[in-house]
């Protein structure tokens, strides 16, 4: 009898083909997503799900998958999941970390020039048709050459942003996360980055002209900036978060923005998704995108690719590539 799964999400259809040879797939392939009734329905006789970062895999929807094996995110992230129920049930969690670095790393480093060099601001004056023409005192951002970018969150997105600060000549540092399990050897990790050095959070902060968030969604990083932090930034620096939304406090920084205690944030997560802080909507000095981090055809084409293998392994009873709880 072959296993049946879940797929929660439109896939690339060779991706699908391959999970259809060897199961019995459930697809679904609408836009709009499943509401939270409708996956406690369909997980019932499943014995694998493989879903994405907008479905809330809680303690219901695990009971509910009475049968199931294994659930595979697609994301590196797996925030949307209870871990600690999937363990007490046996179910193996998967994600895909690695094959998403490049493209997240990439976004970051759009954001940072779009934020500090003013792009989207100035292209909402061109396309409202505003613009009156050059002028010495333009506009003017700031200029990247010199700085010092404070990366918090030192696993591979992390470091693969650092990796390439050096080609705009700008100082790394790296902040440790609290609780971190990241087995990173820091003076490895230093080595291999030219100039670059670890700093305790608040320093970073406080130092940093650039500040880029790489941390995952925990109870320790929630709120990881919040006003006090906020506070210390530098009323020069910009804030970059291409993490997860809640470890931004939204309300904090937008205060801080329309106090410039900081000069601008990109943001490319949100603490409510889909909602966006009304607040940071009126912003001239923030740039938002819509959670496009890993959003490239080749990443979101591998991201599925591996989270379909771990899901075949598991249920073929092999081990899987990249568990997260075993
Ligand atoms: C992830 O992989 O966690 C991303 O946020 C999904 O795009």
């Amino acid at each position: 009898m072959k296993s049946r799964v879940l797929v929660t999400n439109r896939i690339p259809a060779a991706v699908l083909q391959r999970l259809e040879s060897d199961l019995e797939i459930d697809y679904h392939a609408e836009k709009d997503a499943l509401s939270h009734d409708q996956l406690l329905d369909r997980v019932r006789d499943k014995h694998g799900l493989l879903c994405v970062v907008t479905d809330a895999i809680d303690a219901r929807i695990i009971k509910a998958g009475s049968q199931l094996r294994v659930i595979a995110n697609i994301a590196v992230g797996y925030d949307n999941i209870d871990i600690a129920t999937a363990k007490k049930h046996s179910i193996v969690v998967t994600n895909t970390p690695g094959v998403l670095t490049e493209s997240v790393a990439e976004l970051t480093w759009g954001l940072i020039l779009n934020v500090t060099r003013r792009v989207v601001e100035g292209d909402r004056l061109i396309q409202s048709g505003f613009w009156k023409g050059w002028a010495l005192d333009f506009m003017l951002g700031m200029e990247l050459f010199g700085k010092q970018l404070g990366v918090v969150g030192s696993g591979r997105i992390g470091r693969a942003v650092a990796a390439r600060a050096s080609v705009f000549g700008m100082k790394v540092v790296f902040a440790a996360r609290k609780g971190s399990n990241d087995t990173t050897d820091r003076s490895q990790l230093i080595k291999s980055l030219k100039d670059s050095s670890v700093m305790p959070l608040d320093r970073l902060l406080a130092t940093s002209d650039v500040v880029s968030l790489h941390v995952p969604m925990t109870s320790d990083t929630h709120h990881l900036i919040d006003r006090e932090a906020l506070v210390n930034m530098k009323p020069s620096a910009y804030l970059i978060n291409t993490s997860r939304g809640p470890v931004v406090d939204e309300d904090a920084l937008v205060l801080a923005l329309r106090e410039g205690l900081i000069a601008g944030a990109a943001l490319d997560v949100y603490e409510r998704e889909p909602m966006v802080n009304s607040g940071l909507l009126r912003l001239s000095n923030v740039v938002l995108s819509p959670h496009l981090g890993s959003a490239t055809h080749e990443t979101r084409t591998a991201m599925a690719d591996l989270a379909a293998r771990n899901l075949m392994e598991v249920l073929s009873g092999n081990l899987p590539i990249t568990p997260i709880n075993s």
